[in-house]
């Protein structure tokens, strides 16, 4: 029988605490009952003396879920505890995560105090949640770079107080999975009332290491990660929930198991991006738009040839349709075939290989190639990329609503249109959108700095989706909107079926 690693989720508080990453009420409790669906053990809830808004969340989200275990943060401190206790007046089942810092940079620096104190307020805040939850799990903040010896003790004393979980973060995320997964193994071998509680992990990623910490900690002894989805959290982010699930799915031979049911994995990371605004990073392990995309023709040729050359886990097992062999200048003939016999193409190999010319050529010039420019080029309606920006002028600001007027030369020939929207950017779009005459919907919007200054360039980065297949866009430019209208004309420019449908509806409205 293997062992059950509990799974501890804190994307509503640790996750939660990242700027921009706020949600309201309703937000966290329809993410709650996502994390419930997905199979969590723990929801670690919110910090309920930091806000009112905190304090709400954990009794909605505690009335609102009945299967995990609803968590509410508190420091060591009498107030915070019975704050934290009340919040989870409706949980089915509650637990108090308090704590105190546990190494000597946080015991002098932080809290101006000695060992011998901080371990009394460590006992004594245990003991002050036990009068509000039976189960009381116990955090020694910047364990990862405690003493040992100095952490074994408090440990067994906070125990010996009732904690029936005892947490050992690597708030800083600085320790080597290899030290970590010692701080647990010594930790199990010299606390001898151990066994009276479930050692549990919480990784930061400031070296890159959560996952790896995280997994060195339960094969040296601790029994529940803390973790993220998508990685989220201070800084450099928390230990992310979907990597630890796969490796333990993965790997059998560490024989163990978690309650995580792995299909719904890619659903709530988009969720949750998009609630928190938060971007997931392309490459970003199991989550990543990439993380499941062949491009290189080598790779793309052994994926064709055999799945598991290249994939070690199946893209349906975490809830995505199918891998994807993405078409570019580096594909070669056995993924441009792949794709045209799904299109329903039978070509003998001169076919293919007069075709696979032609394709190159079109690769140079488009980057990526979708499935609608594949069509294009065997039906030999190819015409170059035929939108253009004239000009574009923004009105803004407070109290008025934002205008755009944008005009595009389509095929040489100007069309112009205004459009208001809840911002610039959006009032640009919609004024494309209604010159294209198009249902297309914005999927991802990313803007980033060039450079630090403050005659800065921004580059936008767009996905959009337009009958069901995603586009990507580029634009650069000092000027924000510039350089969003240059990414949305970009992706817009690779939707060859749009430019057939348009330059019929461009001939209409000139006729008319
Ligand atoms: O990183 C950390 O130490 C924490 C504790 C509050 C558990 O988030
Ligand atoms: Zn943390």
């Amino acid at each position: 029988m293997s062992d059950k690693i509990y799974i501890f989720d804190t994307t509503l508080r640790d996750g939660e605490q990242v700027p921009g990453c706020q949600l309201n009420t309703t937000e966290k409790v329809e993410i709650a009952k996502q994390l419930e669906m997905l199979g969590v053990d723990v929801i670690e809830a919110g910090f309920p003396i930091s806000s009112p808004g905190d304090f709400k969340s954990v009794i909605e989200i505690s009335k609102a879920v009945n299967d995990p275990i609803i968590c509410a943060l508190s420091r060591a401190v009498e107030k915070d505890i019975q704050v934290a206790g009340e919040s989870l007046a409706f949980a089915k089942r509650g637990r108090i995560h308090t704590g105190i810092g546990a190494s000597d940079y946080h015991i002098k620096h932080k809290f101006n105090s000695t060992r011998e104190q901080v371990l009394e307020r460590a006992v004594a805040a245990v003991k002050y949640a036990k009068k509000y939850v039976e189960d009381v799990e116990f955090y020694a903040e910047d364990a990862g770079r405690a003493d040992n010896v100095f952490l074994a003790q408090m440990i067994q004393a906070v125990i010996a107080a009732g904690a029936t979980v005892v947490n050992i973060p690597d708030t800083t995320g600085y320790c080597l999975p290899e030290d970590y997964g010692n701080k647990i193994r010594f930790l199990k071998e010299n606390v001898s009332n151990i066994d009276n509680a479930i050692i549990s992990v919480h990784c930061h990623n400031d070296l890159g290491m959560a996952t790896a910490n995280s997994i060195a900690g339960i094969q040296n002894g601790a029994r529940q990660i803390e973790a993220t989805i998508n990685g989220i959290g201070e800084r450099a982010g928390n230990t992310s929930l979907e990597e630890v699930a796969m490796i333990i799915q993965t790997h059998k031979s560490l024989n163990m198991h978690t309650n995580i049911d792995s299909k719904k994995i890619t659903m709530l990371s988009l969720l949750v991006s998009k609630m928190m605004r938060m971007p997931v990073q392309p490459n970003k392990a199991i989550v990543g738009r990439n993380a499941f995309a062949h491009s290189s023709g080598i790779h793309q040729d052994g994926v064709l040839k055999h799945r598991d050359s290249y994939e070690i886990i199946s893209p349906q097992s975490v809830g995505v349709p199918d891998n994807s062999i993405i078409l570019t200048a580096r594909s070669g003939k056995a993924a441009l075939n792949f794709h045209l016999k799904k299109l329903g193409y039978e070509l003998s190999k001169d076919e293919l290989q007069k075709t696979y010319a032609d394709f190159l050529k079109l690769a140079d010039q488009k980057k990526d190639i979708a499935d609608e420019d594949l069509i294009v080029l065997m039906e030999g309606k190819l015409s170059d990329t035929t939108i253009e920006i004239n000009h574009v002028q923004v009105v803004c600001g407070k109290p008025l609503e934002p205008l755009a007027t944008v005009e595009l030369s389509i095929n040489g020939k100007s069309f112009r249109e205004s459009a208001t929207g809840n911002g610039p950017v959006n009032a640009s779009l919609r004024a494309i959108d209604r010159i294209l005459g198009e249902k297309i919907v914005l999927e991802e919007y990313l803007v980033q700095a060039m450079a630090r200054g403050s005659r800065d360039e921004g580059k936008v980065h767009m996905t959009i989706d337009y009958s069901g297949k995603r586009f990507h866009g580029f634009g650069v430019d000092e000027d924000i909107v510039m350089a969003s209208v240059k990414a949305y004309v970009s992706a817009v420019n690779k939707i060859s079926t749009l430019k057939i449908k348009r330059e019929n509806s461009v001939a209409k409205s000139m006729a008319s």
